[in-house]
Protein backbone atom coordinates (compact mmCIF):
# COMPACT_ATOMS: atom_id res chain seq x y z
CA UNK A 1 0.00 0.00 0.00
CA UNK A 2 1.39 3.98 -1.00
CA UNK A 3 3.02 4.87 2.43
CA UNK A 4 1.46 7.76 4.20
CA UNK A 5 3.37 11.30 4.14
CA UNK A 6 3.31 13.42 7.85
CA UNK A 7 5.00 17.16 7.34
CA UNK A 8 5.70 17.75 10.40
CA UNK A 9 5.72 21.12 12.04
CA UNK A 10 8.57 21.68 14.69
CA UNK A 11 11.72 19.66 15.73
CA UNK A 12 12.27 20.83 18.96
CA UNK A 13 12.47 18.18 21.97
CA UNK A 14 8.85 16.75 20.59
CA UNK A 15 9.73 17.06 17.14
CA UNK A 16 13.33 15.43 17.67
CA UNK A 17 11.88 12.40 19.90
CA UNK A 18 9.46 11.87 16.97
CA UNK A 19 11.80 11.61 14.11
CA UNK A 20 13.87 9.29 16.65
CA UNK A 21 11.41 7.29 17.57
CA UNK A 22 9.32 6.63 13.86
CA UNK A 23 13.07 6.16 12.30
CA UNK A 24 14.53 3.20 14.94
CA UNK A 25 11.05 1.77 15.05
CA UNK A 26 10.11 2.82 11.41
CA UNK A 27 9.89 -1.77 10.51
CA UNK A 28 7.64 -2.62 13.16
CA UNK A 29 5.40 0.63 13.05
CA UNK A 30 5.11 -0.12 9.32
CA UNK A 31 3.79 -3.84 10.06
CA UNK A 32 1.35 -2.02 12.86
CA UNK A 33 -0.02 0.40 10.74
CA UNK A 34 -0.23 -1.40 7.46
CA UNK A 35 1.51 1.02 5.44
CA UNK A 36 4.73 2.97 6.10
CA UNK A 37 4.70 6.40 7.63
CA UNK A 38 7.43 8.84 6.25
CA UNK A 39 7.96 12.27 7.10
CA UNK A 40 8.82 13.70 4.05
CA UNK A 41 9.13 17.46 4.77
CA UNK A 42 10.28 19.77 7.77
CA UNK A 43 9.38 23.22 9.06
CA UNK A 44 11.58 24.71 11.80
CA UNK A 45 12.45 28.07 12.29
CA UNK A 46 16.58 27.08 12.89
CA UNK A 47 17.20 25.34 9.77
CA UNK A 48 20.45 24.29 10.90
CA UNK A 49 19.18 22.19 13.97
CA UNK A 50 16.42 20.58 11.74
CA UNK A 51 19.07 19.55 9.04
CA UNK A 52 21.42 18.02 12.35
CA UNK A 53 18.41 15.77 13.22
CA UNK A 54 17.00 14.48 10.05
CA UNK A 55 20.64 14.42 8.59
CA UNK A 56 19.28 16.20 5.73
CA UNK A 57 17.07 13.22 4.55
CA UNK A 58 13.80 14.96 3.89
CA UNK A 59 13.02 18.28 2.75
CA UNK A 60 13.80 21.03 4.99
CA UNK A 61 11.88 24.35 5.31
CA UNK A 62 11.52 27.64 7.89
CA UNK A 63 7.69 28.37 6.13
CA UNK A 64 5.38 26.45 7.99
CA UNK A 65 2.78 26.98 5.57
CA UNK A 66 4.81 25.44 2.79
CA UNK A 67 3.88 21.99 4.82
CA UNK A 68 0.43 22.46 5.55
CA UNK A 69 -0.42 23.50 1.93
CA UNK A 70 1.73 20.96 0.16
CA UNK A 71 -0.66 18.85 -1.29
CA UNK A 72 1.60 15.74 -0.74
CA UNK A 73 1.35 15.28 2.95
CA UNK A 74 -1.44 13.25 4.53
CA UNK A 75 -0.99 14.23 7.86
CA UNK A 76 0.39 17.43 9.28
CA UNK A 77 2.12 17.23 12.79
CA UNK A 78 1.92 20.02 15.07
CA UNK A 79 4.75 20.34 17.79
CA UNK A 80 5.17 24.45 17.48
CA UNK A 81 3.04 24.86 20.50
CA UNK A 82 1.44 28.56 21.34
CA UNK A 83 -1.86 29.44 20.54
CA UNK A 84 -1.61 31.54 17.89
CA UNK A 85 0.45 30.48 14.89
CA UNK A 86 -0.16 26.76 16.24
CA UNK A 87 -4.02 27.91 15.34
CA UNK A 88 -3.83 29.02 11.59
CA UNK A 89 -1.65 26.10 10.77
CA UNK A 90 -3.93 23.58 12.31
CA UNK A 91 -7.26 24.73 10.79
CA UNK A 92 -5.29 25.43 7.36
CA UNK A 93 -4.04 22.23 7.38
CA UNK A 94 -8.06 20.62 8.48
CA UNK A 95 -8.91 23.16 5.50
CA UNK A 96 -6.80 21.28 3.10
CA UNK A 97 -8.45 18.21 4.50
CA UNK A 98 -5.23 17.35 5.87
CA UNK A 99 -5.22 14.83 9.24
CA UNK A 100 -3.60 16.85 12.16
CA UNK A 101 -2.03 15.05 15.10
CA UNK A 102 -0.50 17.74 17.48
CA UNK A 103 0.49 17.57 21.25
CA UNK A 104 -0.48 21.17 21.99
CA UNK A 105 -2.80 21.10 25.12
CA UNK A 106 -2.75 24.81 25.27
CA UNK A 107 -4.25 25.01 21.45
CA UNK A 108 -6.86 22.30 22.33
CA UNK A 109 -7.94 23.61 25.85
CA UNK A 110 -8.60 26.96 24.57
CA UNK A 111 -9.85 26.68 20.65
CA UNK A 112 -10.98 22.97 20.66
CA UNK A 113 -14.01 23.26 19.77
CA UNK A 114 -13.58 25.20 16.98
CA UNK A 115 -10.85 22.97 15.54
CA UNK A 116 -12.93 19.93 15.93
CA UNK A 117 -15.96 21.28 14.68
CA UNK A 118 -14.19 22.03 11.44
CA UNK A 119 -12.27 18.52 11.60
CA UNK A 120 -15.94 17.02 11.90
CA UNK A 121 -17.51 18.91 9.23
CA UNK A 122 -14.26 18.07 6.19
CA UNK A 123 -14.48 14.48 7.87
CA UNK A 124 -10.49 14.31 8.78
CA UNK A 125 -9.06 13.40 12.07
CA UNK A 126 -7.51 15.76 14.92
CA UNK A 127 -5.34 13.07 17.19
CA UNK A 128 -3.75 14.63 20.44
CA UNK A 129 -2.94 11.74 22.63
CA UNK A 130 0.96 13.42 23.20
CA UNK A 131 -1.26 16.60 24.47
CA UNK A 132 -1.61 14.95 27.90
CA UNK A 133 0.64 13.42 30.02
CA UNK A 134 3.40 12.59 27.43
CA UNK A 135 3.88 8.77 26.83
CA UNK A 136 0.85 7.52 29.46
CA UNK A 137 -1.84 6.59 26.59
CA UNK A 138 -4.38 8.44 28.61
CA UNK A 139 -6.50 9.48 25.74
CA UNK A 140 -7.07 6.12 24.50
CA UNK A 141 -7.82 4.56 27.81
CA UNK A 142 -10.62 7.05 28.56
CA UNK A 143 -11.96 7.71 25.46
CA UNK A 144 -11.83 4.10 24.44
CA UNK A 145 -10.73 1.61 27.33
CA UNK A 146 -13.12 2.88 29.53
CA UNK A 147 -16.53 3.85 27.10
CA UNK A 148 -18.46 1.41 29.09
CA UNK A 149 -18.27 3.39 31.95
CA UNK A 150 -19.86 6.65 33.62
CA UNK A 151 -16.43 8.17 34.29
CA UNK A 152 -17.06 10.16 38.10
CA UNK A 153 -14.00 11.19 38.59
CA UNK A 154 -10.18 11.55 37.22
CA UNK A 155 -7.50 13.16 39.26
CA UNK A 156 -3.69 13.25 38.25
CA UNK A 157 -0.08 14.17 38.18
CA UNK A 158 -0.47 15.94 34.93
CA UNK A 159 2.89 18.43 34.96
CA UNK A 160 6.22 16.63 35.28
CA UNK A 161 7.87 20.08 35.99
CA UNK A 162 6.28 20.65 38.92
CA UNK A 163 6.22 17.07 40.18
CA UNK A 164 9.73 17.11 39.86
CA UNK A 165 10.26 20.35 41.58
CA UNK A 166 8.45 19.16 44.53
CA UNK A 167 10.13 15.83 44.38
CA UNK A 168 13.83 16.95 44.42
CA UNK A 169 12.61 19.96 47.35
CA UNK A 170 11.69 17.17 49.19
CA UNK A 171 14.14 14.75 48.83
CA UNK A 172 17.44 17.23 48.51
CA UNK A 173 16.33 20.32 50.11
CA UNK A 174 16.84 21.82 47.18
CA UNK A 175 15.78 25.65 46.31
CA UNK A 176 12.87 25.93 43.85
CA UNK A 177 14.92 28.41 41.40
CA UNK A 178 17.84 25.34 40.98
CA UNK A 179 15.25 22.30 40.56
CA UNK A 180 13.20 25.09 37.81
CA UNK A 181 16.21 24.89 35.80
CA UNK A 182 16.96 21.66 36.21
CA UNK A 183 14.47 20.63 34.77
CA UNK A 184 14.25 23.48 32.08
CA UNK A 185 17.78 21.64 31.25
CA UNK A 186 15.93 17.67 30.86
CA UNK A 187 13.54 19.40 27.94
CA UNK A 188 10.31 19.13 30.28
CA UNK A 189 9.51 22.79 31.14
CA UNK A 190 7.39 24.69 28.92
CA UNK A 191 8.66 27.55 26.51
CA UNK A 192 6.99 29.45 29.40
CA UNK A 193 7.97 28.05 32.35
CA UNK A 194 5.14 29.84 34.53
CA UNK A 195 2.33 27.98 32.56
CA UNK A 196 4.24 25.24 34.68
CA UNK A 197 4.93 26.87 38.11
CA UNK A 198 1.31 28.10 38.55
CA UNK A 199 -0.54 25.26 37.10
CA UNK A 200 -1.47 26.46 34.00
CA UNK A 201 -0.17 22.95 31.94
CA UNK A 202 -1.93 20.73 34.27
CA UNK A 203 -5.05 23.12 33.88
CA UNK A 204 -5.03 22.61 29.94
CA UNK A 205 -5.03 19.17 29.97
CA UNK A 206 -7.51 18.67 32.86
CA UNK A 207 -9.74 20.56 30.83
CA UNK A 208 -8.92 18.08 28.10
CA UNK A 209 -9.54 15.49 30.18
CA UNK A 210 -12.59 16.86 31.75
CA UNK A 211 -13.97 16.88 28.18
CA UNK A 212 -13.58 13.57 26.89
CA UNK A 213 -14.72 12.10 30.57
CA UNK A 214 -17.98 13.75 30.88
CA UNK A 215 -18.81 14.73 27.14
CA UNK A 216 -18.30 18.53 27.80
CA UNK A 217 -17.15 20.93 25.47
CA UNK A 218 -13.95 23.10 26.13
CA UNK A 219 -14.76 25.99 28.63
CA UNK A 220 -10.78 26.56 30.28
CA UNK A 221 -11.93 29.95 31.68
CA UNK A 222 -13.87 27.93 34.01
CA UNK A 223 -11.25 25.77 35.41
CA UNK A 224 -9.38 27.16 38.78
CA UNK A 225 -6.06 27.19 39.09
CA UNK A 226 -3.29 27.53 41.97
CA UNK A 227 0.13 26.51 41.38
CA UNK A 228 3.31 25.65 43.46
CA UNK A 229 4.72 28.77 43.58
CA UNK A 230 3.53 29.94 47.08
CA UNK A 231 4.13 26.36 48.42
CA UNK A 232 6.71 26.51 51.50
CA UNK A 233 8.90 23.62 52.67
CA UNK A 234 7.05 24.41 56.09
CA UNK A 235 4.10 22.77 54.55
CA UNK A 236 5.19 19.80 53.03
CA UNK A 237 7.38 18.97 56.15
CA UNK A 238 4.36 18.68 58.30
CA UNK A 239 1.99 17.21 55.51
CA UNK A 240 4.58 14.54 56.10
CA UNK A 241 4.59 14.43 59.47
CA UNK A 242 0.70 13.90 58.88
CA UNK A 243 1.10 10.95 56.49
CA UNK A 244 0.53 12.98 53.78
CA UNK A 245 2.57 14.33 50.64
CA UNK A 246 1.35 17.03 48.63
CA UNK A 247 1.21 16.82 44.73
CA UNK A 248 0.31 19.25 42.05
CA UNK A 249 -3.08 17.83 41.20
CA UNK A 250 -5.87 18.27 38.78
CA UNK A 251 -9.11 16.95 39.60
CA UNK A 252 -12.55 16.79 37.70
CA UNK A 253 -15.25 15.35 39.44
CA UNK A 254 -18.94 15.15 38.28
CA UNK A 255 -21.39 15.80 41.26
CA UNK A 256 -25.04 16.64 41.04
CA UNK A 257 -24.90 20.34 40.61
CA UNK A 258 -22.10 20.41 38.05
CA UNK A 259 -18.42 19.38 36.99
CA UNK A 260 -15.72 20.41 39.75
CA UNK A 261 -12.20 21.24 37.51
CA UNK A 262 -9.53 22.66 39.33
CA UNK A 263 -5.64 22.46 40.12
CA UNK A 264 -4.26 22.86 42.84
CA UNK A 265 -1.53 21.79 45.28
CA UNK A 266 -3.08 18.53 47.04
CA UNK A 267 -2.52 16.21 50.12
CA UNK A 268 -2.93 12.78 49.42
CA UNK A 269 -2.36 9.97 52.00
CA UNK A 270 1.03 8.73 51.52
CA UNK A 271 -0.08 5.19 51.02
CA UNK A 272 -2.22 5.70 47.82
CA UNK A 273 0.14 4.80 44.76
CA UNK A 274 -0.25 8.11 43.29
CA UNK A 275 1.23 9.94 46.36
CA UNK A 276 4.31 8.09 45.50
CA UNK A 277 4.65 9.10 42.20
CA UNK A 278 8.25 10.99 42.06
CA UNK A 279 10.49 12.76 39.45
CA UNK A 280 9.27 14.11 36.12
CA UNK A 281 6.48 11.09 35.88
CA UNK A 282 2.78 11.80 35.65
CA UNK A 283 -0.05 9.28 36.50
CA UNK A 284 -3.26 9.67 36.28
CA UNK A 285 -6.49 8.23 38.44
CA UNK A 286 -9.72 7.88 36.82
CA UNK A 287 -12.87 6.45 38.56
CA UNK A 288 -15.16 4.79 36.35
CA UNK A 289 -18.30 3.31 37.99
CA UNK A 290 -18.39 0.09 36.09
CA UNK A 291 -14.53 -0.58 36.52
CA UNK A 292 -13.72 1.26 39.93
CA UNK A 293 -10.11 3.50 40.27
CA UNK A 294 -7.88 2.77 37.84
CA UNK A 295 -4.03 4.37 37.57
CA UNK A 296 -2.00 5.16 34.48
CA UNK A 297 1.74 6.18 35.42
CA UNK A 298 4.83 6.85 33.40
CA UNK A 299 6.32 9.70 31.69
CA UNK A 300 5.05 12.74 31.29
CA UNK A 301 7.11 15.09 29.86
CA UNK A 302 10.56 14.41 27.25
CA UNK A 303 11.17 13.95 23.44
CA UNK A 304 10.90 10.01 23.12
CA UNK A 305 8.20 9.24 25.71
CA UNK A 306 6.25 12.01 24.12
CA UNK A 307 7.39 11.22 21.14
CA UNK A 308 5.38 7.88 21.70
CA UNK A 309 2.45 9.30 21.55
CA UNK A 310 2.48 11.47 18.63
CA UNK A 311 4.13 8.17 16.38
CA UNK A 312 0.86 6.14 17.85
CA UNK A 313 -1.49 8.57 16.77
CA UNK A 314 0.08 8.68 13.34
CA UNK A 315 -0.33 4.67 13.26
CA UNK A 316 -4.02 5.28 14.19
CA UNK A 317 -4.62 8.02 11.89
CA UNK A 318 -2.92 6.00 9.15
CA UNK A 319 -5.33 2.95 10.45
CA UNK A 320 -7.81 5.25 9.94
CA UNK A 321 -7.45 7.59 7.08
CA UNK A 322 -9.34 5.36 4.74
CA UNK A 323 -12.32 4.51 7.02
CA UNK A 324 -16.17 5.94 6.89
CA UNK A 325 -15.71 9.43 8.95
CA UNK A 326 -18.90 7.72 10.92
CA UNK A 327 -16.66 4.94 11.64
CA UNK A 328 -13.95 7.13 13.57
CA UNK A 329 -13.64 7.26 17.57
CA UNK A 330 -15.28 10.93 17.97
CA UNK A 331 -12.69 13.61 19.06
CA UNK A 332 -14.47 14.01 22.67
CA UNK A 333 -15.61 10.63 22.91
CA UNK A 334 -19.00 11.50 22.95
CA UNK A 335 -21.04 12.35 19.57
CA UNK A 336 -20.65 16.11 18.88
CA UNK A 337 -24.00 16.41 18.99
CA UNK A 338 -24.05 14.63 21.98
CA UNK A 339 -22.71 17.05 24.18
CA UNK A 340 -23.53 17.86 27.89
CA UNK A 341 -24.08 20.93 28.83
CA UNK A 342 -22.82 20.36 32.87
CA UNK A 343 -22.15 23.93 34.84
CA UNK A 344 -18.45 23.92 35.78
CA UNK A 345 -18.98 24.71 39.50
CA UNK A 346 -17.08 28.09 40.51
CA UNK A 347 -15.23 26.84 43.25
CA UNK A 348 -16.89 28.05 45.95
CA UNK A 349 -18.78 25.20 45.40
CA UNK A 350 -16.86 22.88 45.58
CA UNK A 351 -16.36 19.93 47.91
CA UNK A 352 -12.81 18.90 49.60
CA UNK A 353 -11.28 18.59 52.91
CA UNK A 354 -8.77 21.02 53.75
CA UNK A 355 -5.30 21.26 55.52
CA UNK A 356 -4.95 24.56 57.43
CA UNK A 357 -2.05 25.85 58.96
CA UNK A 358 -2.06 29.18 61.15
CA UNK A 359 0.06 30.81 63.56
CA UNK A 360 -0.65 32.04 66.62
CA UNK A 361 0.28 33.06 70.12
CA UNK A 362 0.19 30.36 72.36
CA UNK A 363 -1.59 31.27 75.18
CA UNK A 364 -4.84 29.96 76.59
CA UNK A 365 -8.16 30.16 74.89
CA UNK A 366 -6.49 30.59 71.25
CA UNK A 367 -7.41 27.67 69.90
CA UNK A 368 -10.64 27.59 71.54
CA UNK A 369 -11.72 30.43 69.60
CA UNK A 370 -10.48 28.76 66.12
CA UNK A 371 -12.64 25.78 66.83
CA UNK A 372 -15.45 27.63 67.68
CA UNK A 373 -14.86 29.29 64.36
CA UNK A 374 -15.21 26.03 62.58
CA UNK A 375 -17.57 24.38 64.88
CA UNK A 376 -19.81 27.57 64.06
CA UNK A 377 -19.17 26.64 60.02
CA UNK A 378 -20.34 23.27 60.65
CA UNK A 379 -16.42 22.56 59.46
CA UNK A 380 -15.61 18.82 61.48
CA UNK A 381 -12.35 18.19 62.35
CA UNK A 382 -10.35 15.24 61.71
CA UNK A 383 -6.76 16.09 62.93
CA UNK A 384 -4.94 18.65 64.60
CA UNK A 385 -1.38 19.11 65.51
CA UNK A 386 0.34 22.25 67.81
CA UNK A 387 4.31 22.47 67.37
CA UNK A 388 6.13 24.08 70.12
CA UNK A 389 7.09 27.57 69.46
CA UNK A 390 10.72 27.80 68.68
CA UNK A 391 13.23 29.19 71.01
CA UNK A 392 12.61 33.04 71.88
CA UNK A 393 9.27 32.86 69.48
CA UNK A 394 6.12 34.01 71.48
CA UNK A 395 4.05 32.02 68.46
CA UNK A 396 3.27 28.05 67.63
CA UNK A 397 2.23 26.59 64.50
CA UNK A 398 -1.19 25.01 64.52
CA UNK A 399 -1.92 22.47 61.90
CA UNK A 400 -5.77 21.38 61.58
CA UNK A 401 -7.15 18.74 59.04
CA UNK A 402 -10.68 19.14 58.31
CA UNK A 403 -13.45 16.70 56.93
CA UNK A 404 -15.10 17.36 53.79
CA UNK A 405 -16.97 20.46 53.70
CA UNK A 406 -17.73 23.29 51.26
CA UNK A 407 -14.89 25.46 49.71
CA UNK A 408 -17.61 28.67 50.49
CA UNK A 409 -17.25 27.77 54.25
CA UNK A 410 -14.03 27.51 54.67
CA UNK A 411 -13.21 30.76 53.01
CA UNK A 412 -15.64 32.12 55.49
CA UNK A 413 -13.58 30.48 58.63
CA UNK A 414 -10.52 31.36 57.16
CA UNK A 415 -11.62 35.27 56.98
CA UNK A 416 -12.47 34.78 60.30
CA UNK A 417 -9.44 33.14 61.84
CA UNK A 418 -7.50 35.35 60.87
CA UNK A 419 -9.47 38.63 61.85
CA UNK A 420 -8.72 36.92 65.27
CA UNK A 421 -5.93 38.90 67.40
CA UNK A 422 -3.66 35.99 68.82
CA UNK A 423 -3.62 34.98 64.92
CA UNK A 424 -0.45 36.40 63.07
CA UNK A 425 -0.39 36.16 59.24
CA UNK A 426 -2.19 34.89 56.91
CA UNK A 427 -3.49 30.89 57.28
CA UNK A 428 -1.90 28.02 54.71
CA UNK A 429 -4.86 26.04 53.16
CA UNK A 430 -4.08 23.33 50.97
CA UNK A 431 -6.74 21.27 49.51
CA UNK A 432 -6.60 17.43 50.37
CA UNK A 433 -8.49 14.54 48.69
CA UNK A 434 -8.34 10.86 49.54
CA UNK A 435 -8.73 9.13 46.17
CA UNK A 436 -9.82 5.75 48.10
CA UNK A 437 -13.07 5.49 46.46
N1 LIG B 1 5.84 21.09 30.61
C1 LIG B 1 5.14 19.86 30.57
C2 LIG B 1 5.39 19.10 31.86
C3 LIG B 1 5.59 19.06 29.37
O1 LIG B 1 6.27 19.49 32.61
O2 LIG B 1 4.71 18.13 32.13
C4 LIG B 1 4.66 17.97 29.00
O3 LIG B 1 3.42 18.46 28.63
Amino acid sequence: MKPINVGLLGIGTVGGGTWTVLTRNQQEITRRAGRAINIVKVADKNLALAKQVTGGAVEITNDAFAVVNDPNVDIVVELIGGTTLAKDLVLKAIENGKHVVTANKALLALHGNEIFAAAQKQGVIVAFEAAVAGGIPIIKAVREGLAANRIEWIAGIINGTTNFILSEMRDKGLAFADVLKQAQNLGYAEADPTFDVEGVDAAHKLMILAAIGFGIPMQFDKAYIEGISKLSSTDIKYAEELGYRVKLLGITKRTDAGVELRVHPTLIPEKRLIANVNGAMNAVLVKGDAVGPTLYYGAGAGAEPTGSSVVADLVDVTRMATADPHQRVPHLAFQPDQLSDLPILPMSEVRSAYYLRLRAMDKPGVLAGVTRILGDLQISIDAMMQKEPADNETEADIVILSHITLEKNINQAIAQIEALSAISGKVTRIRMEELGK
